[in-house]
């Protein structure tokens, strides 16, 4: 189990070796993390709770309470069979449009063969169980939930190779240069904007060079989406907030984005607005996950808005530049 537990992680403190040593890994410099058991496996906490701000420890909060997190409702038995029909399912083209824009941004990225992944924020790891097993590529799921943690590991389809572990966005504990794809989707709207630009800092550090970050981000951008028609319409009362901790002022704009890629030294190879009106208004009011056809169809008719950065969310691929 040791060599297994410690792969691919340094400490999140100054990058150096880890040694798992009686239900902890330390590093030389003697910082400290515990390990725990779970599901057959282990996860270490790399989670520094003097390091919270306000932001971190309500994202902790919310995804620890099994009431509030609309992830841990599911039922496990549910989970395995989205993980199953995923791939499949997305055959057939009815997956949520978010999936589907995700898994065709992930296929386009031309990784190389058994590429090593990192998710940050990956939840239940349903998404880095599918870019491992498209890919070939196996990684480390981080999240600052240990019980999110926990469901990503009751979660493991069979013979899956991803670890998942507690950690911090803004201190990843993975090595310089180590990984080929950072994936992140509705992750970094949690952060606040200083602790976005130290998770962009971070992932600019770990990524190989060549390698891709790929996230989805709700977006600052958001005029004339549904989500701002309903805030002007009841006066802020709605339109912003689904209980998950989402504040205006967290999100990104995809102008930010561009400019902190560029000072962290990642060239943005992609950056495409998604959920606008019709879009997103056929999610919440029609189907949650409407046909392919009916999808483009609507998604044309949100041409207007996309066209100029305008939704209520982005997605984007940043690329390392190759020195
Ligand atoms: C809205 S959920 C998205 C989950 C999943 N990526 C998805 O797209 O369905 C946000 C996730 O990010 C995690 N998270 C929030 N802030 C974090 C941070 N600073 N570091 C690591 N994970 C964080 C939360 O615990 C939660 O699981
Ligand atoms: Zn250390």
């Amino acid at each position: 189990m040791t060599a297994e537990t410690t792969e691919g992680l340094v400490c999140p403190r100054d990058h150096g070796a880890l040694q798992a040593v009686e239900g902890e890994l330390s590093c030389a410099a003697g910082h400290r993390f515990p390990l725990r058991r779970w599901a057959g496996g282990a996860f270490a906490d790399f989670s520094d709770e003097t390091t919270f701000d306000s932001n971190a420890a309500l994202q902790r909060a919310t995804y620890d309470d099994g009431q509030a997190n609309r992830y841990s409702g599911q039922g496990q038995d549910d989970k395995a069979r989205f993980m199953r029909d995923f791939v499949s399912r997305r055959v057939r083209g009815r997956v949520k449009a978010k999936e589907q824009l995700l898994l065709s941004a992930f296929r386009d990225l031309r990784l190389p063969p058994a590429p090593r992944l990192l998710e940050i924020g990956c939840n239940d790891g349903r998404y880095l169980f599918v870019a491992s097993a498209l890919s070939g590529g196996s990684g480390i799921g981080l999240d600052i939930s240990a019980a999110a943690v926990q469901q990503a590991l009751e979660a493991r389809p069979r013979g899956d190779r991803n670890a998942f572990h507690v950690g911090q966005a803004d201190r990843l504990p993975v090595g310089d240069g180590s990984v080929d794809c950072v994936l992140s989707f509705d992750v970094f709207e949690h952060l606040g904007q200083g602790g976005f630009e130290q998770a962009m800092r971070e992932v600019a550090r770990v990524l190989a060079p060549g390698g891709a970050l790929l996230v989805y981000v709700v977006s600052q951008n958001d005029r004339f989406t549904l989500h701002e028609t309903l805030r002007q319409i009841s006066g802020g009362r709605v339109g912003v907030d689904d209980g998950e901790g989402h504040r205006w002022e967290n999100f990104i704009h995809p102008d930010r984005f561009r400019a902190v890629a560029a000072e962290v030294g990642l060239s943005v190879a992609r950056l495409r607005a998604y959920h606008g009106f019709w879009t997103l208004f056929a999610e919440y009011y029609l189907y949650n996950a409407p046909p392919a056809f009916a999808y483009r169809l609507l998604d044309l008719l949100d041409y207007p808005l996309w066209r100029f950065d305008h939704g209520n969310g982005f997605l984007a691929v940043a690329r390392k530049e190759s020195p």
